[in-house]
């Protein structure tokens, strides 16, 4: 399963998985190349690292992927990534119509919450401004509605009393880099 993965900034996640692909724990996946829609994105550094194609594609020059796919921003080269599965992994744009066409049924979000509560942008800290005792992290497929498609597996995450946003964000960091590599392991068959 060829697997191209989306990130925007620091890339924990990106790590993680390729990680778990180096120690044999990404079943069948096979991570193929790396996308960021930032220039200076942290992010990019793993693709020396690992070994792994990353590149940096500029939104404001996207075009419709059934047109240019091998220009969009959101359009990862079709023909010569060829993927299997799309992961965003720290991806903060929301992806455009033709790229959900190209690639449907085989995007997959990880999102900062307990989905469906607190979709959208800063889930922690909504979570944590809410004062709900649990939240966690969400791996779920991609349609249209923002952080609405179906839910693939979760993780819990107890907000403790002590906490602050910055030592909360650290905990679902700790669990997202345990769930978004086992949900791309299952779903490559392993
Ligand atoms: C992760 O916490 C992920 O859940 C979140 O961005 C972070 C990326 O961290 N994604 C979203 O908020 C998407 N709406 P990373 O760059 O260290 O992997």
């Amino acid at each position: 399963m060829r697997v191209v993965l989306l990130g925007s900034g620091r890339g924990s996640n990106a790590e993680a998985i390729l990680k778990a692909q180096g120690e044999g724990r990404l079943g069948r996946a096979q991570v193929v190349a790396i996308f960021t829609d930032k220039p200076d994105a942290p992010m990019l550094a793993l693709g020396p690292r690992f070994g792994v194609p990353a590149q940096f594609v500029d939104p404001r020059r996207s075009r419709p992927s059934s047109r240019a796919p091998a220009r969009s921003a959101t359009s990862p080269p079709s023909a010569p990534c060829a993927p299997d599965l799309v992961v965003l992994a720290g991806f903060m744009r929301v992806l455009k119509p033709g790229f959900l066409d190209a690639f449907a049924g085989r995007i997959i979000n990880l999102h900062p919450s307990l989905l469906p509560s607190f979709p959208g942008l800063d889930g922690i800290g909504q979570a944590f401004r809410h004062g709900v005792k649990i939240t966690g992290c969400t791996v779920h497929e991609v349609n249209a509605a923002v952080d609405g498609g179906r839910i693939l597996d979760q993780e819990a995450v107890r907000i403790e009393e002590a906490d602050t946003v910055e030592t909360l964000a650290a905990r679902i960091h700790v669990a997202e880099h345990r769930l978004l590599p086992a949900v791309i392991a299952r779903l490559s068959g392993a």
